[in-house]
């Protein structure tokens, strides 16, 4: 069951502004990501303007501020993969997705995620759904993948 996101917010100090990360990465872990809501409340309760609070999360990676899909694509950006051809396969789960990284579908299927290394350079180029990794992927191999997904929905 997902904690409430006030809950999650008292258990930090009002006004204590050395509390944002960890309140923003406590908030992030339960929902998956940062939404309006999240960053009003938390500005009201640390006592920091929520454009504030917005500007400093989106200074960090780690964070997201669009709900993940049903099937998050990971595509490795790392050295070796990039090597092998990690940007083409980018470029063509846009094209087939109709999204750009970092953005859902609109029926909250999928959504894609650009990463640094995922730790299995020797097989690149590599993407993970979900934490399943594919591993010596082709262009080609992108459609199948995706409609593998598409039909177990
Ligand atoms: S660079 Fe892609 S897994 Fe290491």
């Amino acid at each position: 069951m997902q904690v409430a996101l006030d809950e999650i917010i008292n258990r930090y100090k009002a006004g204590s502004r050395e509390s944002l990360l960890p309140l923003l990465q406590d908030i992030q872990v339960e929902y998956g990501y940062l939404n309006e809501e999240a960053i009003l409340k938390v500005g009201k309760h640390i006592k920091l303007p929520s454009s504030k609070v917005y500007g400093i999360a989106t200074f960090y990676d780690q964070f997201r501020f669009v709900q993940k899909g049903k099937f998050h694509i990971k595509v490795c950006r790392g050295t070796s993969c990039h090597m092998h051809g990690s940007l083409s396969l980018l470029k063509e789960v846009e094209r087939v997705l109709h999204l750009k990284e970092g953005q859902t579908t609109r029926d909250g299927r999928f959504s894609l995620e650009a990463v640094s290394c995922m730790g299995a350079c020797g097989s690149a180029p590599v993407l993970n759904v979900n934490g399943y990794f594919k591993t010596a992927v082709t262009i080609p191999d992108i459609a199948q993948i995706i409609d593998f997904y598409r039909n177990l929905i």
